[in-house]
């Protein structure tokens, strides 16, 4: 047993990181980051499922992400980066749970054909048809207790908890510990069009990287009650974009912004303005961070090789202890 329990959770690396992941879970991990023994993947195996094309953007997104991550305020002296290509036994674990699954178990998976139509894929890769199987790996390799995620990954945690039970049966391991989900609380954020959760692909989101002007900018478009005309109009919070961003960054104001809505106090333009404000001062302190590490790479290089450095360590004792359990050791 290690002393603190430890977290794995991380994220593809396909491009950088907006509110909606802030909200939905950067937020979480730093509040988490001192009561737990803290593992950041880096996915880029993940990410080669569906972005296999474009090297170039990978490598972009390892230090994009790992930058969204430290300016989030995750500290670089406790919480380990891990980058997953780099980690071997993740590899290996992941051959030897694929023998541990059916084919069709894997197909049923409710995320996989989410994902899989958002993509317009026809047909499923191995590897993408399989990375909950890898996926299973990044979550053992360091033996870890609790995976915060959100609701689309509970079934490839539901994946990951059979596949290590099974191999404790078959194999009589108990090295290896079923891992927890610690589902985050907060709702999917929709992009401020409305159109959908936030996402790089609907050209709705709010990156935690943009300017003060962009976000006052991308502010502006949100789509508010479109049948509030004239300022002297009563507005419809409930159907307005901007009131439900005020709701999820600043509960309390927002009672008041509601109020004004709907008495026509408050102006669209005026309403907007003031959720820009409330953004930018979220994101100021992490912009101050950004720049210090985007003015050295070679720092964030070397926190996510010293954290993958770590990892390995531990990687290649559970993978020892896997392969003398599997009767691969002679
Ligand atoms: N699939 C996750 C996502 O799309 C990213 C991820 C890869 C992950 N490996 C993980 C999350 C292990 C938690 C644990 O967001």
């Amino acid at each position: 047993m290690h002393a603190k329990q430890r977290i794995l959770t991380g994220d593809r690396t396909t491009g950088k990181l907006h509110l909606g992941h802030y909200v939905g879970s950067l937020q979480n991990r730093v509040a988490l980051q001192n009561q737990y023994e803290t593992f950041i993947l880096l996915a880029d195996v993940q990410a080669l499922t569906t972005h296999f094309s474009e090297p170039g953007l990978i490598t972009q997104s390892i230090y994009d992400v790992a930058i969204d991550n430290l300016s989030a305020g995750l500290n670089p002296d406790a919480v380990c980066f891990v980058q997953q290509s780099q980690v071997p036994a993740i590899a290996e674990l992941t051959v030897f749970y694929s023998m541990l699954v059916s084919v069709n178990a894997l197909r049923h998976n409710p995320t996989i054909k989410t994902e899989a139509k958002q993509y317009g894929f026809r047909e499923l890769s191995y590897g993408f048809l399989g990375y909950p199987v890898s996926q299973a790996a990044d979550i053992t390799f360091c033996k870890a207790d609790l995976v915060p995620v959100g609701e689309d990954q509970l079934p490839h945690l539901e994946l990951s908890r059979r596949l290590v039970r099974r191999f404790r049966e078959q194999y009589g391991a108990d090295f290896l510990h079923v891992p927890q989900p610690l589902l985050s609380r907060t709702p999917r954020l929709a992009g401020l069009d409305g159109s959908g959760k936030m996402g790089k692909s609907l050209g709705n989101a709010v990156y935690l990287s943009d300017d003060a002007q962009t976000v006052t900018g991308k502010v502006r478009s949100a789509v508010t009650d479109t049948n509030r005309i004239a300022l002297s109009d009563k507005g419809n919070p409930e159907v307005c974009q901007a009131y439900r961003y005020h709701r999820v960054f600043d509960p309390e104001e927002s009672e008041t912004i509601r109020c004004m809505c709907q008495n026509a106090s408050i102006g669209c333009v005026a309403c907007k303005a003031r959720l820009a404000d409330m953004l930018n001062a979220l994101l100021m302190p992490m912009r101050e961070k950004r720049a210090r590490y985007e003015n050295n790479l070679p720092r964030v290089k070397e926190i996510i090789m010293e954290g993958t450095r770590r990892a390995n360590s531990i990687g290649n004792e559970t993978i020892s202890q896997v392969k003398a359990a599997m009767g691969l050791v002679l």
